[in-house]
């Protein structure tokens, strides 16, 4: 606590010695909060508070204090201010706005067939992508925030030439997402530091050259407990499993059997909210790919579909929620859950993994 003694009241217009400090600010460790009376103090409470509230939310804290979590885990605010893309990078439409015209406008459209020009600029992409990717997940240690993995991830994109995609795709506020434990998928890079035996899925998409490239990976912090290392695995041997299908003349809705069955061979679930998506000009486009059995997704493999294939793979119910913030998806038994992506071409014979 600071000396009183030779303090004035900072009342506006009142200049008589101080005689007290506001307790919510020496509990806040905030500096000056000097009042000549209560009268004063109270006269001026409406204004003062907002140095509280500016105080608190200045340092980390969990945004949504009245949300019941599923889980252990917790948001941790204050999010970074909003990261800069340099003028001479190609944004995709949404990149202002917030909403992708585009997208929109083809909704229900058929699938694309990309041509030669169109799967050269699909290879590029994919490539940067993979290579962002596995730049953040090198980063990975316990104690890295996950925002600081998104402060990796911005740059690696933007030093190649290519936007971030999810950065402000419908107002996603971040460039990667970043799924620690129970979050299913969609988790918002922020303040909280990663811990020994958590598992952490980025989910890194690029533009470049007019084109999305997707994928994800799940990784471990530092060593994870057995069954952890298992569900792992096993979403990745999801992903793998369905990608062996992959031909000219297969059903998209065939997927989710394969992957289902895997997953509940190893005593897990498959998440049935989110699903893969042909992806192109558009981050995300027909076909839908569901995970699950017993689907009715519409279409038939063909050579030049270009889509995704990305499995969240949940330790105990597949049912999910969406946090506050409107974005992170969790499981409501708060298990964890892991997730693989890739984005591919369907060739003449078979299949060509892009990411
Ligand atoms: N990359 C995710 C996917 O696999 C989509 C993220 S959308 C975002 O489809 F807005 F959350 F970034
Ligand atoms: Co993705
Ligand atoms: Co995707």
């Amino acid at each position: 606590m600071s000396d009183i003694s030779n303090k004035v009241c900072q009342s506006p217009g009142c200049d008589k010695p101080a005689k007290l400090q506001c307790p919510t600010c020496i509990k806040l460790k905030i500096e000056g909060s000097f009042f000549c009376s209560q009268e004063c103090f109270k006269n001026n409470w409406a204004k003062h508070k907002a140095v509280h509230k500016a105080k608190i939310e200045s340092e980390p804290h969990d945004p949504f204090p009245n949300y019941r979590y599923t889980g252990d885990l917790k948001a941790v605010y204050p999010l970074s201010p909003q990261r800069e893309v340099p003028k001479s990078i190609e944004r995709p439409d949404y990149a202002v706005t917030g909403i992708p015209i585009s997208e929109q406008k083809t909704r229900g459209s058929a699938i694309k067939v990309l041509d030669k020009d169109e799967i050269e600029g699909m290879r590029k992409v994919c490539k940067i992508a993979r290579e962002v990717l596995d730049i953040g997940a090198a980063a990975i240690r316990p104690g890295i925030t996950t925002d600081e993995i998104d402060r990796i991830i911005h740059e690696a994109t933007i030093e190649r030439g290519a936007y971030p995609s999810p950065l402000n795709y419908y107002n996603f506020p971040k460039s990667v997402c970043t799924s620690v434990n129970e979050v299913i998928c969609h988790g918002i890079p922020d303040k909280r530091p990663l811990k020994e035996g958590d598992i952490v899925n980025l989910d890194v998409t690029c533009y470049y050259g007019g084109f999305h490239g997707d994928l994800n990976e799940t990784y471990l912090v530092g060593k994870v407990d057995e069954q952890g290392q298992k569900l792992v695995q096993t979403a990745r041997e999801c992903l793998e499993k369905a990608i062996a299908m992959v031909k000219p003349g297969i059903r998209y809705r065939d997927f989710g059997k394969v992957i289902e069955e895997h997953a509940k061979k190893n005593g897990f679930s498959v998440v049935r909210t989110f699903c893969g998506h042909g992806i192109n000009q558009l981050f995300h486009c027909a076909p839908n790919v569901p995970h699950y059995a017993n689907n009715k997704a519409i279409g038939i493999l063909k050579p030049g579909h270009v889509f995704t294939i990305e499995p969240m793979i949940c330790e105990g119910t597949w049912r999910d929620e969406i946090w506050p913030d409107n974005w992170t998806a969790v499981t409501v038994d708060g298990k964890r859950s892991a997730q693989f992506e890739h984005t591919m071409l369907v060739t003449e014979t078979g299949v060509e993994v892009l990411t």
